[in-house]
């Protein structure tokens, strides 16, 4: 039978080897699951005195198979699996190397030990889709390292490397060189001493009640608004206070609520829409331009992230910059940065000075003669950035490609200033471009596909998650993001007040309201980008009048104290606020939380509507990628896109025509796309 092939079982002696085969990362699909059952049972019925399971390929296994989730579990389950291996009289090891993850790790500590290989990763992510361990990870783990360490782990989803589990009594043994035959070699060792290793369920939990029930509450606070984290909380904490079984089915009972609710299908919605970000029709067969090394033009805020991101992934960078004194400004902001990283704990000091020894800095564009990709970061005005462009095109090598970090701009207008628009688009960061996993991939109209597959390729190398966009007025993430700001301020000029704005948004689950988030990257920002085009928001016009620019200027919306990062509600912003409303001749009236909400969102939802009609975005997911990754959209809500499905779209479109007619603002009139499948009750996906 084929399907055999799915796990192999070799003997040695009285050790069985049982090796799971289903590439690339040996997921626990139900077919794999029915041969390792069969092949426990097998093993027993032949008198094997030790099994040792391991993994095929790159990892010992990457856990369950992701398009079984939310359907029936067909037997046998994984529990199953491991209650078999529970069943199973002798000594069962579990051999780890690459990733024992999710349903990989419950699967290994089913068994009685674990061994590895050193830089394995062990962890339980499943909180990151919204739901928990559901085959004993919550029972078992606690029994291995106690109650707080496992919760620590099972609430943020962390995986460790080998040597930190080994540490905290996860593995019980490194492993160098071959693992399988150093496995084999501790089973025997293990029979041979006459040890008798408990199951991982008999175990007892280390930890003390109050205090765990301490850390269960920091938890809870630091996750408002996520059901799943304390959800794990609760499970753990039935492993320190009621029997195994007990706690198995308070594991089932929670996993099962969370399978079923909104935040995990929105965080598997995530999931599959940055899978599906990364097919870009007409890029199959089409083989990227290796690179090596990066030119980046400009040290401000942007470039100096960009470089960043690019050295951090072990690319050498150039930078460049018009002075030497800006320049050293941007190297300072660069070591600086990493420096708090290393006195967080989260850099070494070798790695820092690894990175540091990748950017070298220089104010001579000539010095990118040898770049394979640059990426212009200068200001934002297009005769700066033609001349810029202008001057690549003499310098660069004729393969190179040539990228702008513009938020706004015109890619095709860039791309005129060279001899090669076909080597040119736009690689828009986000800020803090070291940070923020969102690139936008602006195609212009000449773009190559080369060049497309070379960005995509090297952007997923920095670890970014690329989304493909077409070129148009903010590309997807500023021009829909634009469409909510416009009702932040139409909304202010009608009486609202920032404070009471960003409290609805933050309820809705946004880290920072969107007022609060002007504040940090500075008002001027903004108002420099619509003057740019024309665009007056009369409100926030006047609040930079004024001088009130944000955190650096110490009052921006919210007046800041000492300490430059709490902002409070500030008199003075109301007054100018009002003043402007009356200056416009508006009568103030009082806004619901539903309106401020559906106004800020299905604003939103509308420009997304139009951005995918005009097929800026290539699928609605896109768009909820956008905003998760470059954002700050809380995951566990799936996207502003994904938001409005569930939502109804017809439900959408009556709210959006009976907000126009209330505000009398023809933005908010539902976009075409929207009334056509509101009226065939098709939805986004399709609508792709
Ligand atoms: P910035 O003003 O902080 O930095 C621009 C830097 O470019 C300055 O250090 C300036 O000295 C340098 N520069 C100007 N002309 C130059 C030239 N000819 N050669 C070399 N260096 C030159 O601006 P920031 O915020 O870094 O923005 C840069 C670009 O990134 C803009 O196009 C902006 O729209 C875009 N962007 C900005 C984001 C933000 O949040 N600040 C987010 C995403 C994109």
């Amino acid at each position: 039978m084929v399907e055999d092939a799915l796990v192999h079982d070799v003997r040695h002696g009285e050790v069985v080897v049982l090796r799971l085969a289903n590439p690339p990362v040996n997921t626990l699909k139900h077919a794999l699951r029915a041969h390792l059952f069969a092949a426990i049972e097998r093993a027993e019925a032949e008198g094997a005195k030790a099994l040792v399971l391991i993994g095929a390929g790159r990892m010992f296994s990457a856990g369950a198979e992701m398009t079984e989730f939310g359907k029936p579990p067909v037997s046998p389950t994984l529990t199953e699996v491991i209650d078999q291996l529970d069943a199973f009289p002798g000594l069962t090891v579990a051999a780890i190397h690459g990733h024992a993850l999710g349903g990989g790790l419950e699967l290994a500590l089913g068994c009685r030990a674990r061994v590895a290989s050193p830089g394995a990763m062990v962890g339980l992510p499943e909180v990151k889709r919204g739901i928990l361990p559901g085959a004993g990870g919550t029972q078992r783990l606690p029994r291995l390292i106690g109650a707080e360490p496992a919760l620590a782990l099972i609430s943020t989803g962390d995986a460790v490397p080998a040597e930190r589990a080994l540490a905290l009594g996860i593995i019980d043994r490194l492993i160098e060189g071959d693992l399988e035959a150093g496995a084999v070699a501790f089973a025997r060792e293990t029979l041979a001493a006459g040890r008798d290793v408990p199951r991982v369920r008999d175990r007892r939990v280390a930890g003390e009640l109050a205090s765990y029930d301490r850390a269960a509450e920091a938890l809870a606070r630091r996750t408002r608004g996520m059901e799943a984290p304390p959800a794990t909380a609760e499970a753990v904490r039935a492993a320190l206070t009621v029997p195994f079984e007990e706690g198995m089915r308070t594991e089932r009972a929670l996993f099962e609520r969370l399978v079923a609710g909104d935040q995990s299908r929105a965080l598997r919605h995530v999931f599959f829409a940055e899978r599906e970000a990364q097919k870009v029709p007409g890029l199959e067969g089409v083989e990227p331009v290796p690179v090596e090394r990066v030119g980046v033009v400009g040290a401000g805020t942007m470039g100096s992230g960009i470089a960043m991101a690019f050295a951090a992934a072990g690319f050498s960078v150039v930078l460049v910059e018009r002075a030497a004194d800006a320049l050293a400004r941007g190297l300072g902001r660069i070591e600086q940065t990493w420096r708090r990283n290393v006195e967080g704990g989260k850099l070494s000091e070798g790695e820092m000075s690894d990175r540091l020894g990748r950017i070298r800095g220089t104010t001579d564009l000539a010095d990118l003669r040898d770049a394979d990709l640059v990426v212009e970061a200068v200001f934002e005005d297009m005769g700066v950035k033609q001349a810029v462009f202008r001057d690549l095109d003499r310098i660069a090598r004729p393969e190179a490609t040539l990228a702008t970090n513009t938020s706004y701009l015109d890619i095709d207008t860039i791309a005129a200033a060279t001899s090669r628009h076909g080597n040119v688009l736009g690689l828009h960061f986000f800020s803090p471009a070291q940070v923020m996993r969102l690139v936008e991939i602006v195609r212009g109209k000449a773009t190559a596909p080369v060049t497309l597959a070379t960005a995509l390729a090297v952007a997923k190398r920095i670890g970014k998650v690329p989304v493909v966009v077409g070129n148009g007025f903010g590309f997807v993430g500023n021009r829909i993001a634009f469409a909510r700001s416009r009702q932040g301020e139409l909304m202010l000029q009608e009486g609202a007040l920032p404070w009471e704005i960003d409290r609805v948004m933050t309820g809705f689950g946004l880290a920072m309201g969107p007022f609060a988030v002007a504040d940090l990257a500075g008002l001027d920002i903004g108002a420099s980008a619509r003057r740019t085009f024309g665009i007056s928001f009369p409100v926030a016009d006047a609040m930079v009048a004024a001088g009130r620019l944000g955190q650096k200027t110490g009052a921006g919306w919210y007046r800041y104290g000492a300490d430059g990062r709490t902002g409070e509600p500030d008199a003075e912003t109301e007054r100018i606020i009002r003043e402007t409303a009356a200056r416009l001749g508006r009568t103030p009236r009082a806004h619901t939380p539903e309106e401020i909400l559906d106004r800020m969102l299905l604003a939103m939802v509308n420009e997304g509507a139009r951005v995918l009609e005009e097929g800026i975005a290539a699928r609605a997911s896109d768009i909820d990628v956008v905003f998760v990754h470059g954002f700050g959209w809380p995951a566990w809500r799936g996207g502003p896109m994904w938001y409005a499905e569930n939502r109804g779209l017809a439900a959408v479109r009556d709210r959006l025509a009976e907000l126009a007619a209330i505000t009398g603002d023809e933005t908010l009139r539902p976009a075409p796309l929207l009334e056509r499948l509101a009226a065939s009750g098709e939805g986004f996906a399709r609508a792709a």
